[in-house]
């Protein structure tokens, strides 16, 4: 991974301006997913190094301009480039990354660029959705988890499938691992945000709710309320929540298992990636620590 933060680091030098240099080094590296499942399916070489780098800096820009949309003060534990910056700078640093890393992938094979750009239009589509979903209270599960591959599925998705491609390996086992793994990974997160605190997770608790997203243990939750309760946990949807209603929802989501019922369904998609790369035991391993992040 050393030589993939130095791709990264040498990528943005070439960008060649001091501020691009200075913010970027502000930026938390994160748990760098993308990049670890390129070099565990492509193993380490120039090329690997850099599709690595190249997806990692997609990634950075897209949580760049999710902030902005988000309207969130907090990236990794750090403040973001939004919150310190503002939204101008925090946009057309994401705009640098994103394009510097095209202009480095075009001088993959056509198929691995293809791989990765049609996932950035996925991932801004799936951006979009979440947006438009976030205007009302979404119950509709299937709905919620289309979402979800877009937004996050898509990338991990290409990752995975790209450095198939790059090692010559089996392109479909690769990217059902990689929806796959994207998919459980997701729940897991929308998990956290409920039974975690702000020192672990780096951003607000139970924040997601309050920015209207309906994450899967709501949904689950509002099918198992009656009619009246129903109302109540819509009626606190996009809104500040009190801790009272914050105790209420945590209540209710304990009574009616909506947290198991969620963490089954990452488990499930899970098994199904491990079912994909039997032989890599790496990979399956990497399900496991992903899994276990939740408890
Ligand atoms: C985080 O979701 C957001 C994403 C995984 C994707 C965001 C995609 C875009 C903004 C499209 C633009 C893309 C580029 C490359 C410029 P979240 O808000 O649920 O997670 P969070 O809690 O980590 O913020
Ligand atoms: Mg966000």
């Amino acid at each position: 991974m050393e030589r993939v933060e130095q791709e990264i680091d040498r990528l943005i030098k070439e960008i060649d301006y001091d501020d691009v240099t200075h913010l970027f080094s502000t930026l938390a590296g994160g748990k760098r997913l993308r990049a670890k499942l390129v070099l565990k399916i492509a193993s380490v070489n120039d090329e690997s190094v850099l599709l690595a780098a190249i997806i990692e800096l997609i990634h950075a820009a897209s949580l760049l301009h999710d902030d902005v949309i988000d309207d969130a003060s907090l990236r990794r534990g750090n403040a973001s480039v939004n919150a310190t910056e503002g939204s101008k700078i925090a946009i057309m640093l994401g705009d640098i990354l994103y394009s510097k890393a095209f202009t480095s992938l075009v001088s993959f094979d056509k198929q691995i660029a293809s791989v990765v750009s049609s996932a950035v239009t996925s991932l801004s589509v799936g951006e979009m959705q979440d947006v438009n979903l976030a205007k009302n209270f979404n119950d509709d599960e299937k709905t919620y988890l289309d979402m979800l591959y877009l937004k996050t599925a898509s990338l991990i998705e290409a990752s995975a499938t790209a450095a198939a491609v790059l090692a010559g390996k089996d392109m479909a086992s690769y990217a059902l691992y990689g929806k796959n793994l994207g998919l459980s990974f997701q729940i897991i997160d929308d998990i956290l945000d409920i039974v975690s605190d702000e020192k672990t997770l780096g951003k607000p608790a139970m924040n997601d709710f309050v920015e209207g997203k309906c994450t899967l243990p709501y949904i689950y939750l509002y099918h198992s309320l009656d009619d009246e309760n129903k109302k109540r946990l819509v009626s606190l949807h996009g809104k500040k929540i009190s801790s009272q209603d914050s105790i209420w929802i945590k209540t209710k989501m304990d009574e009616h298992k909506s947290i198991e019922k969620s963490f089954a369904l990452a488990v499930k998609l899970s098994n199904e990636a491990k079912q994909a790369v039997l032989k890599d035991v790496e990979l399956t391993e990497i399900l496991d620590t992903m899994i276990k992040r939740s408890y």
